[in-house]
């Protein structure tokens, strides 16, 4: 049972969406493509805050690509939580929350320079299926990393 509760965002709440699209500007800053409220409250994508002893330490979230396939997105750890193990934790909170739903594979695309999330995913049984090359835009490369769920 992870330490970690995940409580689930309200992406249709203005709100809500804002405070995601806030921490994605803050932690994705090399992101070229960060999302907008507009998208966020679009839907698709599951949000959750993550709560550590009662303290939100980060936020993670989830899409479906297929009933059984689920591509995990923005697991962040705030700042002053990270180095602590937390980010190994959420990882393993959000596979757990996919597993409870009935996904059977679990994957996540992390830029080529992420080692601190390609050391999680693969320290927790993933697999690199792919490496793509100048991927989300020019010189924006990214590894795919997969797990099969028993
Ligand atoms: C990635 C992130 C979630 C990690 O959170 P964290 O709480 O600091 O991570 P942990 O404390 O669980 O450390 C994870 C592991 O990385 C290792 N690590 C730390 N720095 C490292 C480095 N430069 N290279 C390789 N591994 C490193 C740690 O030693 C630890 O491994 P261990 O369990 O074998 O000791 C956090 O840095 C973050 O939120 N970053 C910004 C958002 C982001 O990039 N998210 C991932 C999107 S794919």
């Amino acid at each position: 049972m992870s330490q970690i509760e995940l409580r689930p965002y309200n992406t249709k709440d203005e709100n809500d969406a804002q405070e995601i699209v806030d921490i994605a500007k803050e932690y994705y800053q090399k992101s070229p493509w960060p999302p907008t409220k507009e998208k966020v409250m679009a839907g698709g994508v599951h949000y959750f805050r993550a709560f550590y002893q009662n303290k939100q330490i980060g936020i993670t979230g989830y899409y479906l690509k297929t009933p059984t396939l689920a591509e995990t997105v923005k697991t962040t750890v705030f700042k002053e939580f990270q180095g602590q193990k937390l980010g190994s934790i959420l990882s393993q909170a959000i596979e757990d929350e996919c597993k409870r739903i009935g996904i059977k594979k679990i994957i996540s695309t992390v830029y080529y320079f992420n080692h601190v999330m390609v050391q999680i995913k693969l320290k927790q049984g993933y697999t690199i299926e792919g490496y793509h090359p100048d991927h989300e835009a020019p010189g924006y490369h990214e590894y795919s990393l997969g797990k099969i769920l028993k």
